[in-house]
């Protein structure tokens, strides 16, 4: 915790996560109580993660929020539900005498950035609530429940509290106390395993999860038979599939599952229509590709929007970006358009380009970054992280 004068503030970052058994229909709506649990891989935060700082001062007037340097309305439900959820678990911890820490009615000064595009819609509200309610925990010394607290500020929140291989288990309970994020194994798990987001171009900002979401619950029928008949399978299969590090099994299924989400969008009335032309050939291109190899050596997922993340072992990463720029010539040069872990140069075979052969098209991935399983939220002591200043206001963003 860094003190000045009478402000104190700590600053920690968290993970985004992408879901590989997907997230999609809620029980109820206030709590976010899911209609079937989920799995998520925690990405690493060397390439994508949310930063927050939070300050508290008895000097402070009232709760205030910036978000990637501008002011937000303190108000939004979702962050007076984690505010207020993270408040009570300090005076209930309070009040079994462990230990003393800053009063409880001190206003709060809360700042926070994302180190990746809104554009890549890599869901920054997973890490920016899960970041928000990790960091409050940290001020007020609260240790436990926190997957729960970080639920109500976005579902898939709960899944960026843990790192590696996470599940949110939809919990049969109304008050939520049971759907709760659990590890099903940590980042040390599978290294071998890479993580390529390709960030396509999308003019349009498609419909957010939460309006979504609803939609499907109230029209899609699927969405029912889904998450009463398929998820609850899908997921033991998952889980095992990990704890085995079976990549054809883990890669399929996290196709499949995919395509059923966005299948019941499409089954939702008016339908929802994530995808578009360019995801469609990207899926096209991993189908041909892994069918040239005669096995699942390469796998998508997309959440929504058009943007693919792709999972593939170490070993592939080279060939299978070579194929990419094959099919989606880069309007951008060198280093804008592969970020993140070094990815090299690579020969395709004539084989593999014959494959390949479809109509490329130039500029429709606008850049790739490459990553890895990561670790849960951590705490970050470097001063020079903090994004307040001794007053407790946004420092001068760089
Ligand atoms: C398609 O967690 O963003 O990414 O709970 O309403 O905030 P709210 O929705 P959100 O939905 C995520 C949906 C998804 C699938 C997933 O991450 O599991």
């Amino acid at each position: 915790m860094a003190a000045d004068k009478s402000v104190v503030s700590v600053t920690c970052s968290a993970p985004t996560n992408i879901a590989v058994i997907k997230y999609w229909g809620k029980r109820d709506e206030k709590l976010i109580l899911p209609i079937n649990s989920s799995l998520s891989v925690t990405l690493n935060q060397n390439q994508l993660k949310t930063t927050t700082t939070v300050a508290i001062s008895r000097d402070f007037k009232e709760d205030r929020i910036w978000l990637n340097g501008k002011e937000e309305d303190v108000g939004h439900p979702r962050l007076q539900s984690c505010l207020r959820e993270i408040r009570r678990l300090a005076r209930k911890r309070r009040s079994q005498n462990e230990g003393d820490s800053v009063p409880l009615s001190y206003k709060v000064h809360v700042a926070s950035v994302n180190d990746f595009p809104t554009a890549a819609g890599l869901a920054s509200s997973a890490a920016g609530y899960a970041c928000l309610v990790y960091t409050l925990a940290q001020l007020y010394g609260v240790e436990s429940e926190l997957s729960e607290v970080a639920r109500q500020g976005s579902g898939s929140a709960c899944r960026s509290m843990l790192g590696g291989f996470v599940q949110w288990h939809m919990g049969e309970r109304p008050d939520g106390k049971d759907s709760i994020a659990q590890q099903v194994a940590p980042e040390s798990h599978w290294p071998e395993l890479r993580v390529l987001v390709l960030v396509v171009s999308a003019d349009k900002k498609p419909m957010g999860s939460t309006v979504g979401m609803q939609t499907s619950v109230e029209t899609s029928s699927l969405l029912k038979f889904r998450a009463e008949s398929v998820v609850p399978q899908r997921m033991t299969e998952m889980a095992q599939y990990i704890k085995e590090r079976d990549f054809e099994g883990f890669g399929q299924l996290t196709m499949k599952d995919s395509n059923q989400f966005h299948a019941t969008c499409l089954d939702t009335f008016p339908p929802i229509c994530y995808l578009n032309d360019t995801s469609r050939q990207i899926m096209g291109l991993v189908h041909c590709f892994n069918t040239h190899y005669g096995k699942t050596k390469v796998a998508y997922t997309f959440d929504a929007g058009p943007n693919a993340v792709i999972f593939l072992l170490e070993d592939t990463v080279n060939e299978f970006v070579a194929a990419i720029k094959q099919v989606f010539p880069p309007v951008v040069n060198g280093d804008k358009f592969l970020k993140g872990l070094p990815v090299e140069p690579a020969e395709l075979s004539k084989e593999l380009q014959a494959a390949l052969a479809m109509n490329p098209s130039p500029g429709g991935i606008q850049y790739i970054i490459a990553t890895q399983v990561g670790p849960g939220p951590q705490v970050l002591k470097d001063p020079q992280q903090q994004l307040l200043d001794p007053e407790g206001l946004p420092k001068p963003q760089s």
